[in-house]
């Protein structure tokens, strides 16, 4: 089973690797298959993961209501639920904008609950900062939720140092959900540092930074409606040169005995006891294939190797397109 540990100073016991259940509903990651997307939240909570991570936004409720019908039958104690809420969408799925207001962050609660089938969410964390309303006021919100028993935990996404800092102010957060990853290293400048001196986990999505350095993605993979036809480290010109970074990998993995994607994702949980990937596996052998990661155990001169392979900074283009990365206060400049 896998090993749990605390999320951060503040928060609950969480599985070493949480599922990340994004890329099971659709316009995401291309055509998805609900009774394998079931199969694989089955296996991941037998494997002893217990860390769930959805948002309102993702399919539109349509990623709770399946994670509700996957616990059916299930203690409620033994899953967290790490929700995100806040970013607005139009009925044909374009991104109008994120409200952290508090009359919105609890109404968005209150549907969550009810599509999730519960009475509380474990961890609850707004997925960008709303440049219109101060950040104390949308933690303050969810403060008075964990007062009334409806929150267990506060949580992060995509925010810098000011913003943690402000937000710990108000309440205790338990993490900072983020992207992570050998070819996403970002938050080693900075915010990983106000973390640390905070007692603030971090959960790391883009492990495998969308399925580009899983050593198995091509370029025929490609699908018209997906995240990664807009994506700039997909696109002709910068493509190439990230799949030849993968090819580095494979060396490394080969002589390792694992997998592309176990290197990368062995990279990421070597960083730290405080460090929580959240694995985007939509498939059960996916799932199969990163929780061995897990076995792998990087030498000092197996990490650099790696990091010679894929040397930081060298990805071909941003981890998102410009008019996404503008509402990433993780990617501002600190306050001098
Ligand atoms: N806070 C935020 O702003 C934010 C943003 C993005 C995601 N997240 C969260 O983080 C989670 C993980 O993020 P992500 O989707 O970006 O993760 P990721 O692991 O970088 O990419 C997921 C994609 O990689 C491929 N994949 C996964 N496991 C694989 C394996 N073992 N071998 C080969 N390919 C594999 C799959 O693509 P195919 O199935 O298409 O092959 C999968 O859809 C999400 O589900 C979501 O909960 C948070």
């Amino acid at each position: 089973m896998i090993a749990h540990r605390p999320l951060g100073r503040t928060g609950p016991q969480a599985s070493a690797f949480g599922l990340g259940c994004m890329g099971m509903s659709p316009m995401v990651y291309g055509p998805t298959d609900r009774a394998e997307s079931i199969a694989t939240l089955h296996q991941a909570l037998d494997a002893g993961i217990n860390l769930l991570d959805t948002g309102d936004f993702y399919g539109m409720g349509h990623n709770e209501l399946l994670i509700a019908e996957a616990l059916k039958g299930r203690r409620r104690e033994d899953v967290l639920l790490s929700v995100k809420f806040g970013a607005q969408r139009d009925p044909a799925g374009g991104w109008i904008g994120f409200d952290g207001r508090p009359a919105a962050v609890k109404t968005a609660l209150a549907y969550s609950l009810q599509r999730l089938g519960t009475d509380y969410i474990d961890v609850y964390r707004p997925a960008r900062l709303d440049p219109n309303v101060p950040i104390e006021d949308t933690i303050g919100a969810i403060a008075d939720l964990v007062k009334a028993g409806f929150v267990r935990h506060i949580g992060l996404s995509e925010v810098g140092s000011d913003t943690i800092r402000r937000a710990a102010k108000v309440h205790p957060i338990a993490d900072l959900q983020i992207e992570y990853s050998l070819i996403s290293r970002g938050i080693e400048d900075d915010i990983l540092t106000t973390c640390r001196a905070l007692g603030v986990a971090v959960t790391a999505y883009g492990v495998l930074s969308r399925g580009l350095i899983s050593g198995r993605w091509t370029k025929s993979s490609a699908g018209a409606s997906d995240f990664r036809s807009m994506s700039p480290r997909f696109q002709d010109g910068n493509v190439d040169q990230n799949l030849k970074l993968v090819e580095a990998l494979r060396a490394v993995a080969n002589r390792l005995g694992v997998t592309v994607a176990q290197v990368a994702i062995a990279w990421v949980a070597s960083r730290g006891d405080d460090i929580f990937p959240l694995i985007g596996a939509r498939k059960r052998g996916q799932l199969a294939e990163s929780l061995s990661a897990l076995d792998v155990r990087l030498s000092g001169a197996d990490l650099a190797a790696i990091e010679k392979a894929v040397p930081k900074g060298a990805a071909s283009g941003g981890r998102y397109a410009d008019a996404q990365l503008a509402h990433l206060d993780s990617e501002r400049k600190p306050a001098a």
